[in-house]
């Protein structure tokens, strides 16, 4: 057995050179430290179940507390440490060790958790994510006590979620994000007071959340968007006041917003949406300075937008899209709305300015509610504004400060009077493309972004886009394809080379079409996710839209 490999390095040495490090080392050279066979043997197992039968960055045949596996100076979080496992040989005065970290990532495993893995019961971190994992999220991960942080976000897993989780009363973090499970979360996750990150979305759990998680106070993080919780969203979560991030869209909630939010004064980030039946005002934001990202669309959210919102410097991001918010724009948005736009100018006399609102990207989303009034001057300053489907109204001096928004308010004016046209066909984020029938679908090639609009300069047709993707860093709002797509009727692969993203709402909209009885034809083809078939993590991705036409 080896002693040690920081014994033979001295570059490694100098760096955990302390006197408690060589008595520890001495101490080992004299026995030697060797992990627990029972670990062993599972481990084995397990790794040849999934296939593993190489790891470059350790001994996997021999001794797996060997290596990297025991330097303090690699991180079990390291990139290229995967598949990667931690030791902890302190035990029997240095003489034994057992296996604390266990971590596969994005290796496309296609597998179960298998048994053998109740053997490693001294880990306190396991991050098996973006594989192809089936079967059940097993009833004996509950048995592995010493757990802080699990994770098996993006797999296959189906079944309910194990009460027995809620033994693990060391959880800080816990993911089982992007799954196929089903029931509801089961009340004993309650018991995990530690736990202080919980991302659960898009995970397949539903009904309403427990009343004991009332208790998980230390919750900093918690996603739980796209799954199909009901009720209400609890009051006790407002007790949470360690919280900085909340997502909480696309589930059936009913609202309101609880008025207990307010007291929630270190979020950084909160996403709600869809809420439905009951509902909300935003005053429960009155004190909530910190937020960079707010997120309520479509909440039935009434009343009007805070004047003060220029109180919330740190805000980048705002979408309250799809609400019934009335009155008008508040005339200060952020504090240096106005001085910042004449920095922007390159006005010397400014230059001392703080550049603050100037350099950050910021993104507002208004479109669908009921704001008329005048514009505030900050409407033009650098910013992405959505105020597509309001009830403003225009004039000779005002009409092109947001060229041909005109056209798209509540009751979309342009044409209406006269109508011209019979129909006409857009090529979605892409080019003029003629179909095999004759027809001409238009180019649509705008860089439409998180909050724009675009209409032809015909006025025929327009395009809305509303929503952002968070975190998809410098993401297009189209997609682009190679793939030879058949079945396509009179539309050639050519056709699906290029198509529209868009995380919100994505509108077509005709001006000025005569009244009649109308054949609409939407072309889909799925170009982004990897096909099922492929069982691998990229092929997991679901999505989920509605289609509207004139409220239909
Ligand atoms: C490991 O776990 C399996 C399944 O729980 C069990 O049957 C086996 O006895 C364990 N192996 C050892 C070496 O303890
Ligand atoms: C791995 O460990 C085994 C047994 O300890 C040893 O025989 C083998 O040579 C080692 N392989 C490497 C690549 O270090
Ligand atoms: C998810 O589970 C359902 C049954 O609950 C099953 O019909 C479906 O095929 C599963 N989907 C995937 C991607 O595994
Ligand atoms: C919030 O916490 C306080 C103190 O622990 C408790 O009395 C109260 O019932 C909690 N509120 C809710 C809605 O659970
Ligand atoms: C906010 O917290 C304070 C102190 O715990 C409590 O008295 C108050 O009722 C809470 N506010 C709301 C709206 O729940
Ligand atoms: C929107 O507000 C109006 C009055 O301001 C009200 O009549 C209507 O019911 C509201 N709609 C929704 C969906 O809340
Ligand atoms: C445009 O100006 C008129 C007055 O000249 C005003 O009534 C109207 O509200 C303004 N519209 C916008 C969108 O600012
Ligand atoms: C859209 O297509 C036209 C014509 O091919 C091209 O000139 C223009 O640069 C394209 N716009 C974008 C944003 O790609």
């Amino acid at each position: 057995m080896k002693v040690s490999l920081m014994f033979q390095s001295p570059v490694v040495f100098a760096i955990i050179c302390s006197c408690i490090y060589l008595l520890f080392l001495v101490s080992k050279s004299n026995g030697q430290a060797t992990t627990d066979p029972i670990e062993v043997k599972a481990l084995n197992s397990i790794f040849q179940q999934w296939g593993i039968s190489d790891v470059s960055s350790w001994n996997i045949s021999g001794e797996p507390c060997s290596g990297v596996a025991i330097l303090n100076s690699t991180n079990i979080d390291d990139t290229d440490f995967n598949p990667g496992i931690k030791c902890n040989c302190s035990y029997n005065n240095g003489s034994t060790c057992h296996i604390t970290h266990l971590k596969v990532y994005e290796k496309d495993v296609n597998s179960v958790i298998p048994e053998e893995l109740a053997n490693l019961t001294y880990l306190t971190y396991l991050n098996l994510d973006r594989n192809y994992f089936t079967g059940s999220m097993p009833t004996f991960l509950g048995q592995l006590s010493a757990m802080q942080n699990l994770s098996l976000a993006i797999n296959a897993l189906s079944g309910s979620i194990p009460k027995a989780i809620g033994n693990l009363k060391d959880l800080i973090s816990l993911s089982f994000s992007s799954n196929n499970f089903s029931g509801a979360l089961p009340s004993q996750l309650g018991n995990l007071v530690k736990l202080e990150e919980l991302y659960i979305d898009s995970s397949g759990v539903s009904g309403e959340i427990p009343t004991s998680f009332g208790s998980l106070v230390n919750m900093r993080i918690m996603w739980a968007s796209d799954n199909n919780f009901t009720g209400k969203i609890p009051d006790f979560i407002g007790n949470w006041t360690k919280l900085t991030e909340l997502r909480f869209q696309g589930n059936s909630f009913q609202g309101p917003i609880p008025a207990s939010f307010s007291n929630l004064t270190l979020l950084t980030d909160l996403r709600i949406s869809e809420l439905s039946n009951v509902s909300s005002t935003l005053d429960f934001i009155k004190d909530m300075k910190a937020l960079t990202t707010l997120v309520l669309r479509n909440n039935m959210i009434s009343g009007t937008i805070p004047s003060n919102i220029g109180e919330y410097e740190k805000l980048q991001r705002l979408d309250l899209s799809f609400n019934n918010l009335t009155g008008q724009i508040p005339s200060s948005l952020f504090n240096l709305s106005s001085l910042s736009h004449l920095f922007l100018g390159n006005n010397s006399l400014f230059g001392a300015l703080p550049s603050q609102k100037s350099s950050s990207l910021l993104n507002i989303d208004l479109s669908y509610n009921q704001l008329s009034g005048s514009f505030p001057s900050w409407v033009t300053s650098d910013l992405q504004l959505n105020l597509v489907a309001n009830n403003f109204i225009f004039d000779s001096s005002n009409i092109s400060i947001f060229p041909m928004l005109n056209c798209l308010q509540r009751n979309f004016p342009c044409n209406r009077a006269s109508p011209r046209y019979s129909s006409f066909a857009i090529k979605c984020g892409g080019p003029e493309l003629t179909a095999l029938d004759g027809v001409v679908f238009e180019r649509e090639n705008k860089s439409l972004g998180p909050a724009s609009y675009y209409v032809t300069n015909t006025s025929k047709w327009a395009v809305s886009n509303a929503g952002m993707f968070y975190d998809r860093k410098g993401s297009l709002y189209t997609q682009n394809s190679l793939a030879q797509i058949t079945g396509g009727g009179t539309l050639n692969s050519e056709f699906f080379r290029t198509a529209r993203l868009s995380p919100g709402s994505l509108r077509y909209y005709g001006l000025g079409l005569e009244n009649g009885t109308y054949n609409v034809s939407l072309h889909f083809a799925e170009i982004g996710y990897d096909d099922q078939s492929s069982r691998t993590w990229k092929s997991l991705g679901r999505r989920v839209f509605d289609v509207y036409i004139q409220n239909f």
